[in-house]
């Protein structure tokens, strides 16, 4: 049959920001996978001050440790370990797990550092890791001082392995004291010392994403409100960003994660600099005085809002103001004077109520007055059936809210179905950010839970109907993003990695091609007059590029016959003869792509055009890009 796209009016600009990243350091994302840091507790702050390390005793030496805490003097980072020691015979030392081991390559280089000081003895040590075999893969010695102070040694691995582990030697006999016990690769993205893991980045830039959105997720709001996120712990020296625990920390029995916290090395300066990284604008949430509504639901009292912001006042300063503003000489200072260009702001995460309602109006009238070009990103509530985060809250419309926060879990069907939400949206009511959403084959965050490509192409065409409506949706995340194959919380996730590998879902690859095929202009596009919104389980979206001066069509066929379809670039504009099909398919509706095997991902081919007029035969369920540029 024949599908028209009319390429002469465009019916919507596309916002730069309609595909974008969600990120919450939930599933091992941020400490154990995208900050690079292989030491699990470096700084012994965790509840149980000796996890993730071990005391090793080999040959008749003696040892022990004891940790210390002065909260008087360092409030932020209170602890250290104090090793006592007599090593004249045999060894004496101590060891780190990692993040469910730690994965190490051969031939790269490995920086280790430490605070220390050698109270008694020579101060000498021997570092070295070891692979799964207890055999040495690199090593160094370095000897620290009767001060504290900040010593660094760096090795070369030998060999690779996938759960290492590290070890510090002491020699002779003494007392040593050390703090903030430090490794990480020199293979980190853009080289940055103690930077983020480059593989994982890679995967987001190439991504093309439009936004990054930032820290979260329910980690924003804190079971309770002392765990909260507040950003201004989270920038400046390393040693003084106070960690707490994660929220996801064994949120679950069968997938606890007691070792689970926010060390902060990832920490708000490094999330603009990434978004400024991968080309994305940056979208930090707040949290606006209320810990998550599913736990405590603790708020605070509206007398009592004003720290909180003022954080938000401070931190649009941070990321715009003027070298010589308080927060933006510190945004200066930590070597980003230019700013970052902050144009969004969240307030709250998956908050409701009128305990909200409040709450945003006080945060809605301050920054407005001092930065009225802030678009204000609001929370809204669920459905009734408690699981959608839906646009039910009128009166965040009477507010005249920028733009709401939807969040979407629900299975696949529900997806299909789902393609024209948007249609008959209030044009004139606030914007549409839908903020998380996945397709559950097995419920809500279920350990059961696949990346199938039935998931992926569900959501593929609820995605067309987010195109289709970019007057009305600004924006569009998936969530979760990352998870580490053996410490998750939450399924299905965008990317999953290993401490030496990662690899995009089938999902990954449906937001990789809407997001770097995404054009500036949604073009018409009907089918007998109607919109393809899965009638014939077709769907369709089509777009034109401003910058590329090409017509994009995205075709989404969720049913098992191959559909064939004329597709006519109708209207004034000279068209090439030949054009690219790019597809994502797969015949089995459960297939999933896996560590080494990629069996959903994009393959391309050459289409030609006859006048005006594309043939195309849509796999059994794909996903089809058609791109045609005009002369
Ligand atoms: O994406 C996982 C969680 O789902 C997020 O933290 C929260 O916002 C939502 O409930």
């Amino acid at each position: 049959s024949k599908i028209t796209v009319n390429t002469d009016k465009p019916i919507a600009e596309i916002q730069p920001t309609m595909w974008g990243i969600f990120f919450e350091d939930i599933n091992l994302g941020a400490d154990g996978g995208l900050y690079a840091e292989l030491i699990k507790n470096r700084s012994f702050e965790f509840y149980s001050p000796m996890m993730g390390w071990k005391e090793i005793k080999k040959d008749g030496a003696t040892g022990s440790v004891l940790i210390e805490n002065r909260t008087t003097t360092n409030k932020n980072n209170p602890r250290y370990a104090r090793f006592t020691f007599d090593a004249s015979k045999g060894s004496y030392g101590i060891s780190n797990e990692g993040f469910r081991g730690m994965g190490i390559k051969k031939d790269l280089q490995y920086h280790f550092s430490l605070w220390a000081r050698a109270v008694e003895g020579n101060g000498k040590m021997r570092v070295e890791l070891v692979n799964s075999e207890d055999e040495s893969i690199g090593s160094a010695t370095l000897t620290v001082g009767k001060d504290w102070t900040k010593q660094k040694v760096s090795f070369t691995a030998t060999s690779t392995d996938l759960k290492a582990s590290f070890k510090i030697w002491f020699e002779g006999k003494g007392i040593v004291e050390a703090d903030m016990i430090s490794l990480f690769p020199n293979d980190t993205w853009k080289g940055r010392p103690e930077g983020l893991r480059q593989d994982l980045v890679q995967l987001l830039a190439d991504m093309k994403p439009g936004f990054l959105r930032f820290p979260g997720g329910c980690i924003v709001e804190g079971r309770e409100l002392v765990t909260r996120y507040q950003w201004k712990k989270t920038v400046g020296k390393i040693e003084d960003r106070e960690l707490i625990v994660n929220r996801w920390n064994s949120e679950f029995k069968h997938r606890s994660t007691p070792d689970y916290y926010q060390t902060f090395g990832l920490g708000f300066f490094e999330y603009f600099q990434l978004s400024e990284d991968i080309g994305a604008s940056p979208l930090p949430i707040l949290n606006c005085g209320m810990a998550c509504q599913f736990n405590t639901g603790e708020v605070v009292p509206l007398e009592e809002l004003d720290p909180y912001l003022q954080d938000a006042l401070d931190l649009i300063e941070f990321a715009n103001g003027d070298v010589n503003t308080t927060w933006g000489k510190l945004r200066s200072d930590l070597g980003h004077p230019a700013p970052f260009n902050l144009k969004f702001l969240g307030i709250g995460n998956e908050q409701w109520g009128p305990q909200y309602i409040e709450r945003y109006k006080v945060f809605a009238k301050a920054i407005k007055a001092k930065y009225p070009e802030i678009k204000l990103v609001t929370s809204v509530g669920p459905s009734p059936d408690g699981e959608l985060f839906d646009y039910l809250n009128p009166t965040l419309r009477e507010l005249k809210a920028d733009i709401l926060d939807e969040h979407y879990y629900k299975n696949p069907e529900w997806f299909q179905q789902n393609a024209s939400r948007y249609d008959n949206y209030d044009r004139k009511g606030p914007k549409i950010f839908a903020g998380e959403y996945a397709a559950q084959s097995a419920g809500i965050a279920s350990p059961e839970n696949k990346n199938s490509w039935k998931c992926a192409l569900s959501e593929a065409a609820f995605m067309t109907g987010l195109e289709r409506n970019a007057d009305v949706v600004y924006m569009a995340s998936y969530a979760p993003l990352f998870a580490h194959a053996e410490g998750w919380q939450w399924t299905p996730d965008l990317i999953w990695f290993n401490n030496l590998e990662a690899y995009g879902t089938a999902n990954y690859y449906v937001q990789k091609l809407f997001a770097s095929n995404k054009g500036t202009n949604v073009l018409s596009i009907l089918e007998d007059k109607e919109k393809l919104t899965g009638q014939k389980g077709i769907y369709a979206t089509a777009a034109w590029d401003n910058a590329t001066k090409e017509i994009i069509v995205k075709l989404v066929n969720v049913t098992d016959k191959e559909a064939r379809h004329n597709v006519e670039l109708a209207g004034g504009k000279k068209i090439n003869s030949t054009g690219t099909l790019t597809i994502l398919k797969s015949q089995d509706l459960d297939a999933v792509n896996s560590f080494g095997s990629l069996n959903i991902k994009p393959t391309e081919e050459k289409v030609s055009v006859k006048g005006k007029t594309v043939a195309i035969a849509l796999a059994p369920y794909s996903m089809t890009v058609l791109k045609v540029k005009t002369k």
